[in-house]
């Protein structure tokens, strides 16, 4: 998705492989992320959509392939030092410490990444994005429902501003409301510079905010081109 005058890639991943022992999960994908642009992966269940962000990330060994960040090669680094990169991955299961606090939450979240001094603004941030969060400061993250977990979780992904954000399927089981927070959340966080891949298995608002989509199926890289006519494609060739 870059032409040959684009500045380098935010992300490049090349004849990406993974198996899952004798299984394989993902075939020889291939693309790339311009800087401070929105990806959506869409593919129906099973695509190979996770297996992605995993591969990416460093949670699963690639069998072949590469993966550029910024034009450095991180294939094969742990996940620990890709995200000290500034790679934030939004898992689909919520990443939340239920016997804490949101405010808690929010705070360990930020430990080791934001100065002491602008702690505060930014838990202030977080809670004008997501006010459900706010008016719920004080209750054990354990308690809140699953789409309030869900938006503490992005939350807490979001409280250090990633250069690159990679948001898996956060919509799925979210109310509409919800649905609409995540997104808005994600196009902030895009406004401010940051690179956004988001995974999602159905599309609608994930392909108003991107500018590119990708399309797997069965692991392979089925279609890549403009967000605007993603949906048309996955809806008539790819969904089963
Ligand atoms: N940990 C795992 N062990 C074995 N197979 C897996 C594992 N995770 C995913 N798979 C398989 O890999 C394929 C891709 O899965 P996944 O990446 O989760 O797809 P998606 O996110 O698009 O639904 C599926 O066939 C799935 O069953
Ligand atoms: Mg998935």
């Amino acid at each position: 998705m870059t032409t040959a005058i684009a500045a380098r890639p935010a992300l490049s991943v090349s004849r990406l492989t993974v198996n899952y022992g004798l299984a394989r999960a993902l075939s020889d994908v291939s693309f790339d992320v311009a800087q401070g642009s929105c990806v959506a992966v869409l593919g129906a269940n099973g695509a190979g959509k996770t297996t992605l962000a995993r591969a990416i990330t460093g949670l699963v060994p690639l069998r072949e392939g590469k993966v550029l960040l910024d034009g450095q090669d991180i294939t094969g680094w742990a996940t620990h030092r890709i995200a000290r990169l500034g790679v934030t991955h939004v898992p689909a299961e919520r990443m939340i410490l239920p016997g804490l606090s949101v405010l808690d939450n929010l705070r360990a979240a930020m430990r080791w990444a934001v100065p002491r001094n602008g702690r505060a603004a930014a838990i202030e941030r977080a809670f004008e994005r997501f006010p459900v969060l706010g008016s719920r400061a004080k209750q054990l993250a354990g308690t809140l429902s699953g789409g309030e977990q869900q938006m503490l979780s992005l939350a807490r992904a979001l409280a250090v501003p990633p250069k690159l954000v990679i948001a898996d399927e956060l919509s799925h089981g979210l109310a509409p409301m919800l649905v609409a927070s995540v997104f808005e959340a994600l196009a902030q966080i895009r406004a401010q510079g940051s690179t956004v891949v988001i995974i999602e298995q159905f599309v609608g608002a994930a392909l108003e905010l991107a500018d590119e989509a990708v399309i797997l199926r069965r692991g392979e890289l089925a279609w890549s081109g403009p967000a605007s006519v993603a949906g048309d494609q996955l809806a008539a060739n790819y969904l089963e």
